[in-house]
């Protein structure tokens, strides 16, 4: 499979650690993801989204023909920063996976922590899903709640629930592997 990612890389990490067959991890921009790439001897793709702006769909492109040079056939998106256009999801088509940091359909986008704690949710989580064009959509997989505490900020709610995202992806993507979850 090929990992996508843009930030710290720790859901990657998990990934890696639970020993699963990634050919590439391909990246829109320098990041934690890339370094640990690099350290674990993955092939790694650099598609620069700002070499790109603004053409999204020149963007994709570069992506679907990264993630085609590596044979891959599953995509697992780890904090992938920049939305994908349509050529992307009709060349993996319902192969591509997410892991998001909320109980879904509540609290889609990049903000989803900031926004359940503003929201004042007492109850939020993550959500694995099969990606789709509409962003933060598409059938669920797997999902696991998490309980907001009276003093937490957005980096410690985030932090819990990323938590448990390197539990769970992981172990949703390994039974997609093995056809235990049919796609
Ligand atoms: C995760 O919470 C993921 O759901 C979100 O971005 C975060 C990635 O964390 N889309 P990391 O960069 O793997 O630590």
């Amino acid at each position: 499979m090929g990992v996508l990612a843009s930030g710290g890389g720790s859901i990657l990490q998990a990934i890696l650690d639970a020993r699963l067959p990634v050919a590439v991890v391909l990246v829109d921009r320098d990041c934690g993801a890339a370094a640990i790439a690099r350290g674990a001897g993955i092939p790694l793709e650099v598609v620069e989204r700002v070499s790109y702006l603004p053409d999204r769909l020149a963007f994709t492109h570069a992506v679907v023909d990264a993630l085609r040079a590596h044979d891959v056939d599953l995509v697992a998106m780890a904090g992938f920063m920049t939305i994908l256009d349509k050529p992307v999801f009709d060349a993996f088509d319902g192969r591509i996976v997410n892991t998001h940091p909320s109980l879904l359909p509540s609290f889609r986008g990049a903000h989803a922590v900031p926004d359940a704690l503003a929201f004042g949710a007492k109850v939020t989580g993550c959500t694995i899903h099969v990606a789709t064009v509409e962003v933060d959509d598409g059938p669920i997989l797997a999902q696991e709640a998490v309980v907001v505490g009276v003093d937490d900020t957005d980096s410690t709610l985030h932090e819990r629930i990323k938590t448990v995202e390197r539990r769970l992806y992981p172990a949703v993507l390994a039974r997609i592997l093995e056809g235990d979850i049919r796609l």
